[in-house]
């Protein structure tokens, strides 16, 4: 029996000794020193041996007991510190790799060209106004000189609205209108940038949305050298010191003279290839001297007040200097696209 209570003390000690986590501290516990465990047997059991044996098996089996629990104690301290090592390697930060790369948002590539256009007309004293989106059919044709059934409309696939004479607009220029009403009888010197909308079939050059950048100075003494200096500056300005500008005659009905304006195609260097239509030349805007009717609907006596209008298609701008071949891409919200600007 006290052999037994010896090899019993020792099995436990070298098993304690293995234990290195605090769940195999807990499961030692039950085993060596539970309810069912063969020492605490043993000393329930105490009371059936024969009297004389009673006080030394009941001694010896009180001091493994002892043993144990305090070899338990500091088995305790070293299971916790090893935990706490482990721990803290499993955590621990490399500050030598190399971080994480966060992506960041940028601007849509339309955006970034509007902004550059800002930049440019604001040097020349240009500011931003902003006109409305759903407009009249007074505001877009006939304050314009395009009166219902005139055939200039044609110009234009318009998306009307159910509620008559309401329609999403189809250029910028009925902004031209807004602003000299609001503004008149002082000079003018505004860019409108917004969206414009047109009923098509959406094709690698039309889409049913696209931006424009209407233009329009109202002064006196403003002349056509005003148009041609200020629309030669901004284009060598966006495109490059070297590029030829021309300027071609032209109509739309709110202007007179009307003028288109060109660049000599960059892609190919004014020899001729698809971007320009083999004419070494490709259009990026159309303008004019505002029409004298238009100047009176907005509010101005045109035989004291001139002024100049055009504008342009900021898809277009960038489509030339990306050498982009499909409008499309702008509004397809492709990310292999879009994070190329
Ligand atoms: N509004 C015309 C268009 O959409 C462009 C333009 C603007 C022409 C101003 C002349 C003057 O095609």
């Amino acid at each position: 029996m006290l052999d037994e209570l010896k090899k019993l003390e020792k099995t436990a000690l070298v098993a304690l000794g293995q234990v290195d986590t605090v769940a195999g501290l807990d499961a030692w516990r039950t085993e060596h020193l539970g309810k069912k465990s063969l020492l605490t047997t043993t000393l329930r059991g105490v009371g059936k041996l024969p009297p004389e044996e009673r006080p030394v098996v009941g001694k010896l089996a009180q001091e493994v007991k002892t043993a144990l629990e305090d070899a338990l104690t500091e088995a305790r301290e070293r299971v916790l510190a090893l935990e706490q090592e482990r721990a803290a390697k499993a955590e621990r930060v490399d500050v030598t790799l190399p971080g994480r790369p966060v992506s960041l948002g940028r601007l849509h590539p339309v955006t970034q060209t509007l902004h550059r256009i800002y930049d440019i007309f604001a040097q020349m004293g240009f500011q931003v106004y902003r006109a409305r989106e759903v407009e009249t059919d007074e505001y877009n044709f006939q304050l314009l000189n395009m009166p219902p059934d005139h055939p200039a409309r044609d110009m234009w696939s318009t998306f009307f609205t159910t509620r008559d004479g309401i329609l999403l607009r189809t250029h910028t220029s009925p902004g031209q209108i807004r602003t000299m009403r609001e503004y008149c009888p002082e000079p003018i010197r505004v860019i409108l940038p917004g969206r414009c909308y047109r009923y098509e079939d959406v094709t690698a050059r039309h889409e049913t949305m696209f931006y424009q950048v209407e233009g329009l100075a109202v002064g006196r003494d403003i002349t056509m050298a005003d148009l041609k200096g200020v629309l030669a500056a901004f284009a060598k300005r966006l495109y490059g010191d070297d590029r030829q500008v021309r300027f071609r005659c032209s109509y739309f009905p709110f202007t007179e003279p009307s003028v288109e304006v060109d660049i000599d195609c960059a892609i190919c260097g004014g020899e001729g290839c698809r971007v320009c239509k083999h004419t070494g030349w490709v259009e990026i805007l159309g303008a004019g001297m505002v029409h004298p009717q238009v100047l009176r609907n907005g509010g101005y006596d045109p035989e004291q007040f001139t002024g100049f209008a055009f504008g342009m298609g900021p898809e277009r701008v960038t489509m030339l200097k990306s050498e982009i071949d499909d409008i499309r891409y702008f509004y397809s919200n492709d990310l292999r696209f879009l994070a190329q600007f």
